[in-house]
């Protein structure tokens, strides 16, 4: 179970009803895909399963950048407290030192590689492709190589010219919302986890908010929206399997929300926490600076792993005594509902969202609430939620600036 609990004053759900209708409203138009990707898991999971099926393999190697990887390193860490059948490595920047450690690890032959692009022509996913490509001399792409793109896309040609297995995205699925689509259920499948129970909660999830009769997300979404003063949201997770889910969060949260509206410049500024870490950093902040923040504390009830404080005193260390014969997980969870009621007492704007374990389901219940929460905020916001204009202009400076110095 996920369970939300909005700590706020609420809004006059008859007024803010007509949002609800309007994001009814666009996934049932089949403009943006990501609604519906709980029901088209299938096919994927059979393509996939059926080719993994006939080939061994001890690491994974995923190459690809933003949404093409975020979400699939967001879902390894919350589900690593069950190891995964392979040893998994990301390649999602340019960084040399990452690269070469990498070449060290792996052996060619036992190695799956994942090349994820949606646009198939990103530069650093390109790019490191063709380190690999390279450095392991390879000659045949049909055994060990996977390519996940859009259909009829550059990279999708190309492995159409070396045999090699294609798995497609829907066209009306961006990439930052592509997680629950062939991105994230392939590897989810390669690293021996269960996809269907990662679509059964993303299911779960959308039942209950999209077409159930829980308004908690509408009422967020509003919330945030329309909030004078508090521009920031904070996530502050109290585990550290949340950590990439953090960084997930962050890039679906600004990518999606930063954005011109006509003249005017408008977005709402992620900011990710890992409690109780810090706890002794960024919680100053948000205690006595200026209430420009909203903070969702997320908790997990159960983390698996038991490990009880020893019941003994240490001389001179009487007074760290009160943390004695519990849990670590109950000590964390406590921290997190102190520090929920220390800034509540401040009167700022808090929510909780307590998961009972990191297992699949309650992973993509997790990731499909923050994708509708994303969606329900920007059409409050009057912005396009699905597109990135603002990314581009860097990328044909840096052609240029590259061009130049040949
Ligand atoms: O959300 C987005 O569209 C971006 O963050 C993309 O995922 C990112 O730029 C990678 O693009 P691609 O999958 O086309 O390589």
């Amino acid at each position: 179970m996920v369970k939300n609990s909005l700590k706020f004053s609420l809004a006059d759900i008859n007024l803010i009803k007509q949002y609800e209708e309007k994001i009814n409203d666009e996934a049932a138009s089949g403009e943006i895909g990501y609604y519906h990707l709980p029901d088209l898991g299938d096919e994927i999971i059979k393509d996939a399963s059926e080719f993994l099926k006939e080939r061994k393999f001890t690491d994974l190697v995923l190459i690809g950048i933003g949404g093409s990887s975020l979400g699939v390193k967001a879902i390894f860490r919350m589900l690593s407290s069950t190891p995964s059948d392979l040893k998994i490595h990301f390649l999602d920047n340019l960084d040399s030192f990452t690269y070469s450690k990498l070449l060290k690890l792996i052996k060619f032959e036992n190695a799956l590689f994942i090349i994820s692009s949606k646009s198939g022509t990103t530069i650093e996913t390109i790019t490191l492709f063709k380190c690999i490509i390279r450095d392991f001399d390879v000659k045949n792409f049909s055994q060990n190589f996977i390519f996940i793109t859009d259909t009829g896309s550059k990279l999708e040609k190309f492995a159409a010219t070396k045999n090699a297995k294609v798995i497609n995205i829907p066209d009306n699925v961006g990439g930052r919302f592509s997680v629950l689509s062939a991105v994230g259920l392939v590897p989810v499948i390669a690293g021996g986890y269960d996809a269907e129970a990662l679509l059964n909660g993303a299911r779960a999830c959308r039942d209950e908010y999209l077409y159930g009769k829980n308004d908690t997300i509408l009422q967020k979404a509003y919330h945030y929206a329309t909030h004078r003063y508090a521009k920031i949201n904070v996530i502050f997770s109290y585990c550290n399997s949340l950590r990439y889910f953090n960084e997930w969060y962050v890039q679906l949260w600004a990518e999606s929300l930063g954005k011109k509206r006509g003249f005017k410049r408008v977005g709402l500024t992620p900011v990710s926490l890992i409690g109780s870490r810090d706890q002794h950093s960024f919680l100053q902040l948000i205690m006595d600076g200026i209430k420009d923040k909203t903070v969702t504390f997320i908790k997990v009830k159960d983390q698996k792993f038991v490990i009880n404080v020893p019941n003994f005193e240490l001389e001179f260390l009487e007074s760290c005594d009160y943390a004695n014969g519990f849990t670590l997980n109950e000590i964390i969870n406590a921290q997190c509902d102190a520090t929920m009621k220390a800034l509540l007492n401040e009167n700022l704007s808090i929510d909780i969202i307590e998961i009972d374990q990191l297992d699949e389901f309650h992973v993509g219940y997790l990731i499909y609430y923050y994708e509708l929460l994303t969606s329900f905020t920007g059409s409050m916001l009057g912005i396009n939620t699905y597109d990135q204009p603002g990314v581009e202009s860097g990328k044909l400076i840096l052609k240029t600036m590259l061009d130049s110095k040949r």
